[in-house]
């Protein structure tokens, strides 16, 4: 299986999980994801909008998260938090908050106590999700009802999860980053300056949703995950899947897909990362089911694609 070439290699290789369907008992689901995964991360179970309804942390809600984890532990599974800082899941009471004293402290009630909640059974958080905007020059995102509490709401949010769980690796997770390019320039100007500062960040995440007219070598993705290596971060591919678009046979599709997805994992080993998450499971629940974009099809039968993975470790 996947998991045990992984596991040999010291890498996580592993995808998301939803809690709904886990809940549904999808036994297809559960099955390849414990024969397959050595590491899982909840697709939305951990974000705000699913925990914090309110702000009050007396009525945060964990229960398919905590079921997640614990199906984890039992299979012996290293879970990635994912995510704690992110304007596309801030509930609507984040919102509300206008003035840059009290967003700090929502913001780091909130982080104190969802870090301690899952305490040593979570020990790797994507602390702040998707803060870089993709407009000309690549600004932090002018939407971000987080930046309320101030131009340096990105270090405080480390700052309080490394009080939280200072065993934590804590990462930086973005998309559209994959290669060299501008978007990934402003990410290394922002992670070297937090770094500069001495800000506790640990690791930056690739989401990596990419398709198959990606071109691993022309994007210069292997230099630039390798700078951030030499920044003495971990890079961790978090969220990686390929549709399946173009002209083409389903054949050639497929290979195409396997290509990208072999080429993917290799890079990552080739600059020593330390996790291969995708997105999912199959492509019958994937969040872009219609891109076909995952290594199993939609009866869980392996691709192409899966024996490329297979192939590299
Ligand atoms: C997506 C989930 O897959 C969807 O089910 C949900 O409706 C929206 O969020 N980047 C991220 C992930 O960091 O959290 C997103 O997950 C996909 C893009």
């Amino acid at each position: 299986s996947l998991r045990t070439l992984a596991s040999a290699r010291g890498l996580l290789l592993g995808g998301a999980i939803s809690g709904e369907l886990f809940n549904a008992d999808n036994p297809d689901e559960a099955a390849t994801i414990n024969r397959e995964y050595n590491a899982v991360v909840a697709e939305n179970a951990m974000k705000m909008r699913a925990i914090a309804n309110s702000p009050d942390p007396d009525n945060y809600l964990f229960a398919t998260a905590d079921a997640m984890v614990a199906s984890a532990q039992k299979n012996g599974q290293t879970v990635r938090g994912h995510t704690l800082i992110w304007h596309d899941s801030a509930p609507a009471w984040v919102y509300e908050i206008q003035e840059k004293t009290a967003m700090r402290a929502a913001m780091t009630q909130y982080i104190t106590t969802v870090v301690k909640h899952f305490g040593n059974r979570i020990n790797i958080w994507d602390v702040v999700n998707e803060a870089i905007s993709d407009g000309p020059g690549n600004p932090l995102r002018n939407n971000n009802p987080f930046a309320v509490a101030g131009p340096d709401f990105i270090a405080l949010a480390f700052r309080m999860a490394h009080a939280a769980n200072p065993a934590a690796r804590l990462c930086y997770n973005d998309y559209s980053v994959e290669g060299l390019n501008g978007k990934s320039n402003a990410m290394y100007a922002l992670v070297k300056g937090l770094l500069a500062d001495g800000v506790p960040i640990h690791g930056v995440g690739f989401q990596s949703h990419l398709d198959t007219n990606f071109s691993v070598r022309d994007s210069g993705m292997q230099a630039n995950l390798q700078r951030f290596r030499d920044l003495g971060l971990d890079v961790q591919l978090t969220e990686v899947d390929v549709q399946m678009v173009g002209s083409g046979s389903e054949k050639e599709k497929l290979a195409r897909q396997a290509q990208v997805y072999g080429e993917l994992l290799s890079t990552c080993l080739a600059v020593k990362c330390s996790a291969f998450m995708m997105w999912g499971v199959s492509d019958l629940t994937s969040w872009r089911a219609g891109g076909k974009p995952l290594i199993f099809d939609g009866d869980y039968v392996k691709k192409p694609a899966y024996g490329a993975l297979i192939k590299v470790l």
